[in-house]
């Protein structure tokens, strides 16, 4: 077989660590067979006259973003019903929304709507959730497959009889796993060229799933050796529900059925604990921090800090519909905002001194760093980073009305204005493994 080359001269910003910007300054960039073979400086190499994509001269090339944990079906709820608590919005909002996936032709019509939007705002790779039906969820697959979007999905598991409604739920742990392992399947036999899709083990978390079917799946992770993906300790009501039912805290409980495992993908995580994030780290799990759904529903802001200095490793999520934006740029200027708050604290009644929590705020670069090498360590992928050997997964970003060069600043305070400002409109081409799969329409 022939391999596919392209290249594509261009400046680089990226963040090969939590506090490192670094530019790589008009460079030629040869991809091969989605890998990225070189990277040299364009004055070196006589090619870089001839390249086949050439960014402009206030445009920049940044790794793309990876979405940790979003819910497919709750696509059309995006931005609504956040007046109500997570246990109300998942009963009286969400499952009847999610119910309506059993019909794979309104499903589709979802996700053809949906992951070309993703796309558009620079998500090259995303994790998701289904519904419980597993004909949507491998509908689900095939849209990324066509769309050309890196993804992990996971038919969701949901079985307990209080934790669930009725007329949303598989009607025993058997029934459940023997769903997920025939999900599983359909998924691997997809016609998939360039290997983008991925099936992912999804128990919806502890409230929604009996003893019975969480052992069942945490044995199928090890059996399979396929990833997990959960919610753990999310908000005060899912936290002491939790420790109500099984006597130990999420994370703990986790452990105990054989889901927290390298890779497994935690969301949100607000009200972890350290021993929490010590166990976490020595399982090798992560967590998806989606600090715009934690607003809402997480009666907490997660210390992606602290978190991070446990030497936990922490990506971003946007948790559709939980957060009310599907971008993940958003979501990384959203972290910083709130880690600052969580810092200064928010009641002004109170003394500076006694108002938050010293030592958690993180910063534009650190910002970033989750939306692509926080994201690429929690999956252990060869991503968030173009650098030779990993996969080509990259973003082009007009800085022409945010950050124009001619404004005189410093690399660095013109990456704080990407970080903060970009969005859909600033986004002029998006490539996953070397294809481009988005290009800009002006
Ligand atoms: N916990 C269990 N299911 C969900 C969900 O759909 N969204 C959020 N945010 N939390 C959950
Ligand atoms: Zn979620």
């Amino acid at each position: 077989m022939s391999s596919e080359q392209t290249t594509i001269r261009a400046t680089v910003w990226q963040t090969p660590t939590p506090d490192g910007l670094e530019v790589l300054d008009d460079v030629l960039i040869r991809v091969v067979d989605g890998e990225i073979a070189s990277i040299v400086p364009a004055a070196d190499d006589p090619a870089a006259d001839d390249a086949d994509i050439e960014l402009g001269a206030d445009e920049v090339l940044v790794p793309g973003f990876i979405d940790l944990h979003l819910h497919a079906p709750q696509w059309p709820q995006l931005g609504t019903g956040y007046d109500l608590q997570l246990s109300e919005w998942l009963f009286e909002y969400t499952f009847p929304l999610e119910a309506r996936y059993e019909d794979v032709e309104f499903a589709q019509a979802m996700w053809d709507s949906m992951v070309p939007t993703l796309l558009a705002n620079g998500t090259t790779s995303a994790v998701y959730y289904g519904s419980i039906h597993t004909p949507a969820t491998t509908a689900l697959a095939q849209a990324c497959i066509e769309h050309g979007q890196r993804a992990w999905v996971g038919r969701v598991a949901m079985d307990h009889p209080e934790g669930t409604p009725g007329w949303y739920r598989d009607d025993s742990p058997q029934i459940a796993l023997a769903a997920t392992r025939e999900s599983i399947e359909q998924i691997q036999r997809l016609d998939d060229p360039l290997s983008l899709v991925n099936p992912i083990i999804t128990p919806r978390f502890i409230p929604a799933c009996t003893d019975e079917l969480l052992a069942s799946l945490g044995d199928l992770a090890e059996e399979s050796g396929l990833l997990v993906q959960t919610h753990c300790s999310e908000d005060d009501w899912e936290h002491h529900h939790v420790i109500e039912r099984t006597g130990v805290r999420d994370a703990t409980a986790l452990d105990r059925f054989g889901l927290m495992r390298q890779s497994t993908v935690l969301a949100h995580g607000g009200h972890l604990n350290v021993d929490d994030l010590a166990l976490i780290r020595e399982r090798g799990a992560g967590v998806a921090h989606c600090p715009l759904s934690n607003i809402y529903f997480g009666n907490a802001v997660f210390p992606a800090k602290m978190a991070l200095d446990a030497g936990v490793h922490v990506g971003l999520g946007t948790d559709v519909a939980g957060g009310p934006s599907a971008s993940i740029l958003a979501n990384a200027a959203q972290a910083i905002h709130s880690a600052r708050m969580l810092e200064e604290g928010v009641d002004p009644e109170l003394a500076s001194i006694d108002r938050g929590r010293a030592g958690s705020r993180i910063d534009a670069i650190t910002g970033f760093w989750l939306a692509t090498v926080g994201g690429a360590l929690v999956l252990d992928q060869p991503l968030g980073l173009i650098e030779v050997g990993r996969r080509f997964d990259a973003v082009s970003v007009s800085l022409a009305e945010i950050a124009p060069s001619d404004r005189g600043y410093a690399a660095e305070r013109r990456f704080e204005q990407l970080v903060r400002l970009a969005g859909q409109r600033e986004i002029t081409g998006v490539w996953v493994e070397g294809q481009q799969v988005v290009t800009a329409s002006t």
